[in-house]
């Protein structure tokens, strides 16, 4: 069965932006660009470490593509794939997500909701 999980209001994410979140052992983030709303697991493919330190900011300066913080890698915010840095052709772990009367809500599997559920 899906957990639907309310995370932030759509309008709380600037466009274009980015938040993190956190939920028991899940870390991820929200990117809005372009009026889209996509989400990834907070996980660089080639380390398994969160991409942003301090967490945060997850897009570039210009705000068109998502950024490893430590090792600039480049990643494509529609898909997730590494276009520039350590892990080129891999992608982030796209975390399903929607937007439901302007809030942005995870739509955890059961996989998804034991993770949720571990602090
Ligand atoms: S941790 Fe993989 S590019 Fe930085």
């Amino acid at each position: 069965m899906t957990r639907i999980i309310p995370l932030c209001p759509v309008e709380s994410i600037a466009e274009p932006g980015s938040r993190a979140f956190a939920l028991g052992e899940l870390e991820g983030f929200i990117v809005r660009k372009d009026g889209e709303i996509r989400a990834y697991r907070d996980s660089c493919p080639h380390t398994g470490v969160p991409l942003a330190w301090p967490p945060g900011g997850h897009l570039d300066a210009d705000g068109a593509l998502i950024q490893c913080a430590m090792h600039g890698a480049l990643f494509l915010p529609d898909t997730g794939e590494c276009v520039h840095g350590p892990c080129v052709g891999r992608f982030l772990e796209p975390l399903p997500v929607r937007v439901a009367q302007g809030v942005v809500e995870l739509l955890a599997d059961a996989r998804l909701a034991e993770e949720l559920d571990e602090d």
